[in-house]
């Protein structure tokens, strides 16, 4: 088909070609499916994660975190803390140039009620391999409640480019 202008000046007076109208009317009506099963699969299919955000300074979060660090610590590793906080608890990770940290370590079946936050630029919180995504700004105290259904470690990784260290901003999660 060549690119040439319609052959009638005013061609939008022109009635709509039969299939033209079916195609519009499967786009919207699809359109409108999928609108719907967004809200469904948020409460079903565990997508979107219902997240809580609070206003917090990097401070206070790091005093949070640091308190935590404190009481739960349970061994070192490569210089990072491990840290085993009690089931259910309020659980904290500090996303900053270039680091998750510390490192957390959960009870397979517990719930815990984690809060993250960036001490500086945004950060992206990937955690793999499962398929959980959270953008971490500075500012915000990001609270999620986790249940985690799998014993094995886990990696957090940055998704959001945040400068020269993105690329080694690792994290670690372990199951038990
Ligand atoms: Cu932090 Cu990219």
């Amino acid at each position: 088909m060549a690119l040439t202008p319609p052959s009638a000046r005013i061609w939008w007076h022109e009635p709509v070609a039969k299939v033209e109208l079916i195609w519009i009317t499967v786009a919207f009506l699809w359109g409108l499916v999928m609108f719907f099963m967004m809200i469904y699969w948020h409460g079903a299919g565990k997508q979107n994660l219902s997240n809580e955000a609070y206003r917090i300074t990097a401070e206070g979060f790091t005093e949070r975190t640091n308190a935590m660090v404190e009481q739960y610590t349970v061994r070192e590793e490569a210089g990072y803390p491990v840290v085993h906080p009690p089931p259910g608890s309020d659980v904290y990770m500090i996303a900053r140039l270039w680091q998750w940290w510390p490192i957390l370590e959960f009870e397979k079946d517990q719930s815990y009620r984690l809060h993250l936050a960036s001490l500086d630029w945004q950060h992206g919180f990937s955690l793999q391999p499962t398929n959980i995504n959270l953008q971490v700004h500075p500012g915000y105290d990001m609270v999620v409640t986790v249940t985690p259904d799998q014993a094995g470690e886990f990696s957090v990784v940055c998704n959001e480019f945040c400068g020269i260290g993105h690329h080694m901003m690792l994290g670690k999660i372990y199951v038990k």
